[in-house]
């Protein structure tokens, strides 16, 4: 989706000759969607990008799916999955899957592997560190609170300056901007929570030497490792619609009103029956009877998965939901705030929150990391059952 960016050196016109320093031809690749029908963009190689010599089965950790039956709200604290040394991709724990996205989270401090996904777009939110995505578009330097979006099958990888933890949602097709926020030719609407400015994208080619380099190939039949004969990232320019690219939660304008406003007014992205939305620190209801935190709510079509990433949760110390929490509510149950969280709001004016949240449109299997991580007493929290164990958990009053 993001607007037209060039980078590096190309020739004036599209499919003509571009020649490098020592006569030969630069090697001409379209990455396009949808066929032809969609974005795409013109890189210019050093090398041929068709050259392997080698094609070999690779196999990741397997984790199983097991579904949400019988069906509980459920809390997870990824923090528990703790695992510094791993790969920040081929090193991810998966947590909730269906056959739309995977959601998973990774604690890193080793680059990564090259990498490609070929069966969709991926979005990383960066929770906490600095790194750097290489790819075959350039360098994008990235920081927490970042989003990442990696379109499908660009190569890339992850360095990480120090530790890193990371949000993953692989989706099966392409995520972008809800439609509703763009023109019919792309650009951001006056109406939408960010805009072209708030969007990052590589600056400068990058060209990496040597050969017989390995990139790991996620697509719909498995795992392959290919080996290149030259590296990858060897692009002097390019030019298009599609390339990686980084927006920031920090620059998500927050929409606020009277009354309580639906997630919806919070969304972000959008991608293959699911929704991203962030909840950012904000001003809220300023009606005179107003209950700043949502009404209970059954949203009948949607899992909603919340990742609370940011703001002052030491008031609910020892309450369950912290800081790398992620609350899955499931269609078929009905959620909402803690019992007295609706009193407790009146008269509130500010939220600081930070939270990252993912709605699917079919049921989320629960993978075994998940279940590592668990805080199994959550589910009957808004019945007060376990008060006197200590174990009450609190939803966020805010997000609900
Ligand atoms: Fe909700």
């Amino acid at each position: 989706m993001p607007y037209y960016r060039r980078v590096g050196e190309i020739p004036r016109k599209r499919h003509t000759q571009f020649r490098q320093p020592d006569g030969t031809l630069y090697a001409e690749e379209l990455m396009g969607q949808e066929g032809f029908s969609s974005d795409s963009s013109l890189l210019y190689h050093q090398h041929l990008p068709t050259g392997i010599v080698a094609s070999e089965v690779y196999q990741p950790p397997a984790w199983s799916r097991i579904p949400n039956h019988p069906l509980k709200p459920r809390h997870f604290k990824t923090h528990k999955l703790d695992a510094p040394g791993s790969d920040p991709i081929l090193g991810r724990q998966h947590l909730l899957a269906n056959d739309d996205c995977r959601i998973s989270y990774a604690v890193s401090d080793q680059p990564s592997a090259l990498y490609r996904n070929a069966i969709g777009d991926e979005c990383l939110y960066l929770e906490a560190g600095e790194a750097t995505i290489e790819s075959t578009f350039g360098k994008l330097d990235v920081t927490s609170g970042d989003y990442i979006i990696i379109p499908t099958s660009v190569i890339y990888r992850i360095i990480p300056q120090g530790t890193i933890r990371t949000l993953v949602v692989e989706a099966t097709g392409h995520i972008g901007p809800p439609k509703r926020y763009l023109s019919v030719r792309g650009q951001f609407l006056e109406h939408a929570p960010y805009s072209e400015r708030d969007i990052r994208g590589p600056a400068e080619p990058m060209l990496e030497t040597g050969g017989d380099v390995e990139v790991h190939v996620q697509h719909r039949r498995g795992w392959t490792r290919f080996t290149y004969a030259h590296h990858p990232f060897d692009v002097v320019g390019w030019d298009g619609c599609l390339y990686p690219w980084a927006f920031s939660i920090h620059d998500f304008e927050p929409l606020t009103g009277r009354v309580h406003q639906p997630p919806p007014a919070h969304q972000t992205f959008e991608g293959p029956n699911f929704v991203m939305c962030s909840f950012v620190p904000r001003k809220v209801d300023y009606h005179p009877l107003a209950i700043p935190v949502p009404y209970n709510h059954h949203n009948v079509d949607s899992d909603e998965v919340l990742f609370y990433t940011g703001g002052n949760y030491e008031a609910r110390k020892g309450s369950g939901i912290e800081l790398g929490s992620i609350s899955l509510h499931p269609s078929g149950f009905t959620h909402g705030p803690q019992p007295g969280a609706p009193e407790a709001a009146i008269g509130v004016e500010f939220f600081d929150e930070l939270a990252v949240m993912v709605d699917t449109f079919r049921p989320l299997d629960l993978c075994e990391p998940a279940l590592e991580c668990e805080d199994t007493g959550y589910a009957w929290t808004w019945a007060r059952r376990q008060l006197d164990t200590g174990s009450i958990s609190e939803v966020d009053p805010s997000t609900g």
